[in-house]
């Protein structure tokens, strides 16, 4: 040990390592000489010099490494630099639809709507029946649909990746009295080609609010303090007629477009850029879940909110929300 206490340098110990532990060293040689041991002597004697070995093995490498650390030390080439700059830990972000999403929501929240969610996988009855969109009628050329491959007894296909969130009106509707007012978050699924305005998968959020007394005023004001609040404080708001069998009137509701002073590419030259569905509560739907159109009336809205982004960010494309490219992602976080 105390040999090896001495060894100054890497060819030091190498020659420490020779003459104790190499092949005529002296502690090989006491291993070798243990066979002329008389045979009860020998089980101790082995075990003692193994021993010696382990310990003598373990004191060099530690004398090994207190060397390469004291070399690497005075070596200024090999010496750490603590002025180098660290490496940069990567950061996570909340996805740009999570984002859209929850300030949506918080919108509405602020203005008294509860959050509610519901079923991705959705039946026939909730997505089209229920909404007064009844079997064979074209307006289910609206929705091209995903159908679940499972028949039921009649050898028909009950179910459906929901085309969108409006099945949660009815759901919502026969699981509480009235007043209601709640928006839907989720998502919703289209058989779709898609293209820089087309996914087959994307987010909507439904709106709904019923009570005694509720026009379209109430529609048109709630509506356009949203906009106000996603869009900016100096929007302007158009509603227009427009067809969806569950609301009736039916309307498209557009905002002004703020990128541009009465024409462009996002407008399409028009000024006006249309951000959602809207209505008054079909009473066919209201007397379906056994709400009394005769005492109740709502007025109910759908939008998407990756288009929502899209128009706030000047983002091109809804594939790039779930293609998962890096480039894309981190401006948002
Ligand atoms: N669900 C409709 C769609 O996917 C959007 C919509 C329109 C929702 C009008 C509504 C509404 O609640 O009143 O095209």
């Amino acid at each position: 040990m105390s040999a090896l206490d001495e060894a100054a340098d890497v060819e030091a110990l190498d020659d420490w390592r020779i003459s104790y532990l190499g092949r005529r060293g002296e502690l090989t040689q006491i291993l070798r000489g243990l066979g002329s041991l008389p045979a009860e002597e020998r089980p101790a004697a082995g075990a003692a010099a193994n021993a010696l070995r382990r310990t003598l093995e373990e004191a060099m490498s530690s004398r090994e490494d207190a060397l390469k650390r004291a070399a690497a030390e005075s070596d200024p080439v090999d010496a750490i630099d603590v002025t180098l700059p660290g490496w940069p830990v990567p950061r996570g972000g909340i996805h740009p639809t999570t984002r859209i999403v929850r300030e949506i929501c918080a919108a509405f929240a602020s203005m008294g709507f509860s959050v509610v969610e519901g079923p991705e996988i959705e039946w026939d009855h909730y997505n089209f029946e229920m909404l007064n969109i009844p079997k064979d009628h074209p307006a289910r050329d609206m929705w091209d649909t995903l159908w679940i491959d499972y028949e039921d007894e009649n050898g028909e296909r009950p179910m459906l990746l929901r085309t969108h969130t409006s099945p949660m009106q009815a759901r919502t509707m026969e699981a509480t009295d009235p007043p209601v007012r709640v928006v839907v978050p989720g998502k919703c699924y289209r058989y779709e080609a898609t293209d820089p305005r087309h996914e087959w998968h994307f987010y909507q959020i439904e709106g709904l609010a019923v009570d005694r007394g509720i026009t379209m005023t109430d529609l048109k004001g709630t509506l356009y303090e949203f906009a106000r609040r996603v869009f900016g404080v100096d929007r302007k708001v158009r509603f227009r007629c427009d067809y969806f069998p569950f609301v009736e009137p039916g309307v498209d509701m557009s905002i002004d477009c703020f990128l541009c002073d009465g024409g462009c590419r996002v407008c399409s030259d028009t000024g006006w850029i249309e951000i959602m569905g809207a209505g008054m509560v079909h009473p066919k739907v209201l007397a379906g879940v056994g709400y009394d159109p005769n005492i109740y009336t709502g007025f109910a809205f759908g939008m998407g909110p990756e288009r929502i982004s899209m128009l706030k960010h000047g983002i091109e494309d809804i594939r790039l929300f779930y293609s998962n490219d890096l480039r894309f992602l981190r401006q948002f976080s």
